[in-house]
């Protein structure tokens, strides 16, 4: 047994059996809904099948534009074991390639960040431009019609969307994340203008527990008075005032407003793109299937969730502020405004991470009471809407 598998007699329940729990709790009324079925976070046959039904189908966020803004920048991510190189091309443009080489498909770049000229394989030296044409292949004159215009990397659909870079790996083309999104844009998260935002720190964090665990912890904000006494509980929104978002089969939200109209979680005054209680307002969203959001007006929270094995998961996870918030911070003092922020951050994380993984250990047993759901954890049932929809055969 590796290190993060977890004993679990649900592991060896079969793909048609858990596709047959999921189906009973999708269907079922937001009023009598059920948690997710715990044989879906820990099957291996059901972990396999959602590879494929939704990390090679749907549309994953790989970070925020303005941490690739130079020529040559790069980033790379693993979704379901693909590794993706993104690169900041010269016209501006956002490009993406299968990061494994065109000779014999050795890893290209082993780095999660950095800035080059050129990529160069470590093993035979194949040596492509940003744009992933190959510009040099070291003696393969001595190979008859080789072409160099036909060995250039694999490209990635690649797509932005409110300062967000998004990439798909599906081989028929998918609709656009901007069609997907566009009630959320348009009635929800549109006037705050996140893409202008700055990122000021990315990290990752590997957990041990499924990767539907974080997106169940995020999508209900239940807990944050219980769990976030440290951090998110200090901006006091009482439960009774959560609003949870319409059905839709490409994301979840809640949202509520916080009390006080100025200061931490409020707009800055010169911010005058927010009217009214939205200049004091909160949103939770859930890019299906793995992207994370807390957006406020002088604060954004984004995370990627990526599954490793099926109780193990990557969370590459950044924070972005507005300018106007930024430009009141004396340059003098901005270190020590980061690491604050950075602390402030790690601790949330980890009030998350004991009950992220309390989830995924409680929910190993077979033996397990019904369970229910708040009636502000409504984004859970969405969810499962969502996995039903994806996953069924
Ligand atoms: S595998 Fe990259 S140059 Fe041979
Ligand atoms: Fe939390």
């Amino acid at each position: 047994m590796l290190k993060n598998e977890r004993l679990s007699i649900h592991k060896g329940s079969s793909l048609k059996s858990v596709l047959t729990e999921l189906e009973t709790a999708a269907m079922l009324s937001f009023e009598d809904s059920v948690p997710i079925p715990a044989a879906v976070n820990h099957s291996k046959e059901f972990f396999t099948h959602e590879l494929k039904s939704i990390f090679l189908k749907e549309w994953i966020c790989v970070g925020r534009e303005d941490e690739i803004s130079n020529e040559g920048d790069f980033l790379t991510h693993e979704v379901a074991g693909v590794s993706i190189l993104i690169v900041r091309q010269t016209n501006g443009s956002i490009s993406s390639f299968i990061n494994a080489c065109a000779h014999r498909f050795a890893r290209l770049v082993q780095e999660k960040s950095g800035n080059t000229k050129r990529f160069i394989c470590p093993y035979h030296a194949w040596t492509y431009n940003i744009g992933g044409e190959l510009i040099r292949a070291p003696y393969m004159e001595m190979k008859n019609c080789f072409d160099k215009k036909t060995n250039g990397l694999h490209l990635v659909n690649t797509e932005i969307w409110e300062g967000f870079v998004y990439i798909n790996l599906a081989k028929e083309k998918q609709k656009s994340v901007s069609s997907r999104l566009k009630f959320l844009k348009d009635e929800v998260v549109g006037r705050y203008d996140m893409a202008s935002y700055k990122t000021v720190m990315r990290k990752t964090m590997t957990w041990d527990a499924n990767w539907k665990n974080l997106i169940e912890n995020f999508t209900e904000s239940y807990h944050v008075p219980i769990a976030h006494k440290k951090t998110f509980a200090l901006h006091k929104k009482p439960l009774e005032v959560y609003y949870c978002g319409e059905d839709n089969d490409h994301f979840c939200y809640h949202r509520a407003a916080q009390e006080a109209d100025t200061g931490s979680g409020a707009a800055h005054p010169k911010n005058n793109r927010l009217k009214g209680e939205w200049r004091r307002m909160m949103v939770d969203c859930c890019v299906f299937p793995c992207q994370l959001i807390t957006l406020m007006p002088d604060f954004l929270w984004y995370i990627t969730v990526l599954p490793l094995d099926i109780g193990r998961f990557e969370a590459t996870w950044g924070v972005a502020i507005p300018l106007e918030v930024l430009a009141d911070i004396p340059s003098s003092e901005y270190e020590n405004w980061l690491s604050e922020l950075s602390d402030y951050m790690d601790t949330a994380n980890d009030e998350d991470k004991i009950l992220v993984q309390a989830l995924n250990q409680g929910s190993a047993s077979t033996i397990l009471p019904k369970g229910t759901l708040h009636p502000i954890e409504k984004n859970l049932w969405q969810f499962t809407k969502y996995l039903h929809k994806m996953c069924r055969i």
